[in-house]
C-alpha cells in the first residue's frame, strides 16, 4: 500500500487522464513481460540524460550538470534493479525493444533553439509523470509484495525527477510561455497514450 505522503502527491500530479486500476491488474497477469518491458524504460531514461548532457554540455543552468549526472545515477540503478528482479524469475533482457508512446512523444519537440531544449526537457517531464502515475496504480495494485514495494520505491524517485525536469525548464525561459507548452504537451500526451495497444508494458493503454 501507499503511504498518505505519496498518496497526496500522486493527487497533485498534472496529468489530463488517468489511469484506471483494471490496466494494472492485466499487465500484472504477464509481470515477467511487464519487467522486461520496464527494463528497457529505465535504460532509455539514464541514456536521455546522458545524451542531454551531450547535446547540451557545460553548466548553462543553473544545478544543469549535477541534475543529469543524478538523473542518470538514478536511473542506472533502477536498470539493475529491475534487471535483478527480472533475472532472479528467469526472465532476460532482449536486444531490441520498441517503444511507440517515447517515439511519439519525441516527434513533438520542435526544431530550433530555444524551443528543442524546452520541448526536451518537457517530455522528459512527461515520461516521469506519467511513469510515475503507472508505477503508483501498480504499487496499489499489485499482491506480489516485492513488486508492490519496488513499484512504490520508484513512485517517488521518477516523481523526483518528473519536478527536476519541470523546474529545470521554468528557469530557462519566462513562466507563461512554459506553462502554456506544458499544457499542450500534457494534452498531447494523454492523446498519445490513449492511442497505444494494450498488454503488458508500463506504457500501453
Ligand atoms: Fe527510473
Ligand atoms: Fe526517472
Amino acid at each position: 500500500m501507499m503511504n498518505p505522503a505519496d498518496i497526496a502527491k500522486l493527487d497533485t500530479l498534472p496529468l489530463h487522464s488517468r489511469t484506471p486500476v483494471e490496466w494494472a491488474r492485466a499487465v500484472l497477469a504477464d509481470p515477467i513481460r511487464l519487467l522486461m518491458d520496464h527494463a528497457f524504460l529505465e535504460k532509455k531514461a539514464a541514456n536521455n540524460a546522458l545524451e542531454l548532457l551531450t547535446r547540451w554540455p557545460g553548466d548553462w543552468l543553473p544545478g544543469w550538470v549535477e541534475t543529469m549526472t543524478g538523473v542518470a545515477r538514478d536511473e542506472a540503478a533502477h536498470l539493475a534493479q529491475v534487471t535483478r528482479i527480472l533475472l532472479r524469475r528467469g526472465g532476460r533482457l532482449d536486444r531490441i525493444h520498441k517503444n511507440p508512446y517515447a517515439n511519439s512523444l519525441r516527434l513533438l519537440v520542435r526544431k530550433g533553439e530555444p524551443a528543442q531544449i524546452l520541448d526536451r526537457l518537457l517530455v522528459s517531464a512527461l515520461i516521469e509523470v506519467r511513469s510515475c502515475e503507472r508505477f503508483a496504480v501498480l504499487a496499489a495494485a499489485s499482491a506480489d509484495t516485492e513488486l508492490a514495494s519496488f513499484y512504490e520505491t520508484l513512485f517517488s524517485s521518477e516523481f523526483g525527477h518528473y519536478r527536476v525536469f519541470l523546474e529545470l525548464a521554468r528557469k530557462m525561459t519566462d513562466a507563461p510561455a512554459v506553462e502554456a507548452r506544458w499544457q499542450q504537451l500534457l494534452a498531447a500526451e494523454a492523446r498519445i497514450l490513449a492511442d497505444q495497444e494494450t498488454g503488458p508494458r508500463i506504457h500501453s493503454k
